[in-house]
C-alpha cells in the first residue's frame, strides 16, 4: 500500500514539475506561455491586412493559435518560431497533420536570432522586456511596407497606426512607426 501512494505520489510530482517547466521555462526567454485570445488572433490577423502574398514571421508561436489560423483562413506563408521544446513538438505535429503544411515553417529557437529581412507581417504576444529587446532588431531588419501586430504589449516609443482596446491589439507599419526625427535608434 505505502509503495502504491509512494508511486502515485512520484507521479503527480513528476507531472507537476512537467507542468511547470512547459508553462515557466521560458519565462527566462521573454514570455511565459499563454495562447493569444481567438478573439486578439482576428484583430492582429485583421489589422495586419494579411492575405496569401505574406510571409508572417509568429515571434514566440506557443502551440500556434496565430500560425495555423493564418495559413489556415488567410493563406499566407507562416514561419513559427518557438523556443520552447515541447511546445515546437505540438506545433510540429499540428504541422503535419493539418492543412496547408507546405505554407508553415516551425522553427526551434530564439526568436533574437531570427532574420526579420523577409517579413511581411509580424505578430507578437511577448513580455515588455521582450519587446523592448526587439524593437532595435526589427529597426534594422524589417523591409518597408511591414506591419507589427502585437498583443497586450506596446513597442514603446514607436507610433502605432492603430490600437483596439478591446482585444488589446497595437498595429504598427513600417517605417510610417519610426518616432518622429526620423533615424531608426
Ligand atoms: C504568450 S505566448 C504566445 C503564444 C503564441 N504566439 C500564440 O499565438 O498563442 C509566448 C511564447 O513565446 C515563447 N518565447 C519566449 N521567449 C522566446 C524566445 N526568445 N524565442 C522564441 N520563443 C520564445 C514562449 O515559449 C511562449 O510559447
Amino acid at each position: 500500500m505505502l509503495d502504491t501512494n509512494l508511486a502515485i505520489a512520484g507521479v503527480l510530482l513528476a507531472i507537476a514539475v512537467a507542468l511547470a517547466y512547459f508553462v515557466f521555462a521560458s519565462f527566462a526567454f521573454g514570455a511565459g506561455y499563454q495562447p493569444t485570445p481567438r478573439a486578439a488572433v482576428e484583430t492582429m490577423l485583421r489589422f495586419a491586412e494579411l492575405g496569401p502574398q505574406d510571409r508572417l514571421f509568429d515571434l514566440g508561436a506557443g502551440t500556434g493559435a496565430i500560425v495555423f489560423r493564418a495559413a489556415r483562413i488567410y493563406r499566407a506563408r507562416v514561419v513559427g518560431v518557438e523556443v520552447e521544446p515541447i511546445r515546437v513538438l505540438v506545433l510540429r505535429l499540428r504541422r503535419r497533420l493539418g492543412p496547408f503544411s507546405d505554407r508553415i515553417t516551425i522553427l526551434w529557437g530564439s526568436l533574437f536570432r531570427l532574420d526579420f529581412r523577409e517579413a511581411t507581417v509580424v505578430t507578437a504576444f511577448l513580455w515588455p522586456g521582450a519587446m523592448a529587446r526587439l524593437r532595435p532588431k526589427l529597426e534594422a531588419e524589417l523591409s518597408d511596407g511591414a506591419r507589427v501586430v502585437s498583443h497586450c504589449h506596446e513597442i514603446v516609443g514607436w507610433n502605432s497606426a492603430a490600437y483596439d482596446p478591446e482585444t488589446k491589439v497595437y498595429l504598427y507599419r513600417w517605417p510610417d512607426a519610426r518616432p518622429s526625427g526620423g533615424a531608426a535608434s
